[in-house]
């Protein structure tokens, strides 16, 4: 062999090498690369000052919600109170039963253009609480809540999704909604689901709230309440900064 051919076929064989380095690089990459996009880190300074304005504004009612001895009436008040005063139009409730929360906010808060019920309304094996009703008892729960919302809803500020968290999850766009109140499933898995299913769901500068801020409750038979531990750890990771209103109802700003 010349050293003339020996020198193309040396080269020819380093440019396959690259090629195919190339072509596996790419391929790497290709697999590697997320498909949603990368989160925003860097904040402007107006984003960081309007958040701060709006967490102190939200930390004054820590621990105010203790108006009377009825807990139903002090979240109602205090919530729509919140809600109203922070001007928001779009909210969502994740656990429904027989709609009287829902009502109440319908009724008493003038701003809301939008009000979205979200309730599976039937018998879940995965849920040991004793909410857990046979599918003929949650069926008249579910009549109840549509005869307490029907106004709204012919006037078509109240939806229903009717279905669990997870299988209503996908039709409320991300970052569509001003706050969401989460009384749905306070288990471990119920909190933990409800909290990275919702909480995108609500702008920045939205509030993201919830019931039975506690631990425990019940009797041993049933899955003990765990919405306290996993809000505080979620806030902690997070960098969040959860307000205990009292009355077992806790609130977070969502940040920017
Ligand atoms: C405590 S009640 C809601 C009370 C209501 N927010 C109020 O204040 O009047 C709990 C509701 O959560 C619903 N629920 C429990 N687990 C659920 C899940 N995984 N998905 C959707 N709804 C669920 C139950 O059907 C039940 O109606």
């Amino acid at each position: 062999m010349t050293l003339e051919r020996r020198i193309t076929l040396s080269s020819n064989a380093m440019l396959a090498i690259g090629a195919l380095l190339f072509f596996t690089m790419m391929n790497l990459m290709k697999v590697h690369t997320p498909t949603q996009p990368a989160k925003k880190t860097l904040l402007t300074a107006g984003e960081v000052a309007q958040h701060i304005a709006l967490q102190e504004k939200l930390s004054k009612y820590k621990k105010s919600f203790r108006i009377s001895n009825d807990n139903n009436r002090n979240r109602y008040v205090g919530l729509s109170k919140i809600w109203t005063e922070f001007s928001y139009t779009k909210g969502a409730e994740v656990g429904v039963w027989k709609g009287d929360f829902s009502k109440y906010m319908l009724e008493n808060m003038p701003t809301l253009t939008s009000y979205v019920l979200v309730d599976s309304w039937r018998h879940l094996d995965n849920w040991n609480k004793p909410w857990n009703k046979d599918n003929a008892e949650f069926e008249a729960v579910f009549q109840t809540a549509m005869q307490n919302t029907k106004s709204f809803q012919d006037a078509g500020i109240c939806s229903v999704v009717r279905g669990t968290n997870v299988e209503a999850a996908p039709q409320i766009p991300d970052a569509s909604l001003d706050f969401v109140y989460l009384d749905g499933d306070h288990t471990l898995r119920g909190i933990m689901f409800d909290l990275n299913l919702y909480a995108p769901k609500v702008r920045p500068g939205g509030m993201v709230c919830g019931d039975d801020y506690t631990f425990g409750q019940h009797e041993t038979k049933f899955d003990p309440t765990m919405v306290k531990p996993y809000v505080d750890l979620y806030g902690e990771l997070n960098h969040l900064s959860i307000v205990d209103l009292g009355e077992v109802q806790f609130c977070y700003i969502v940040p920017p």
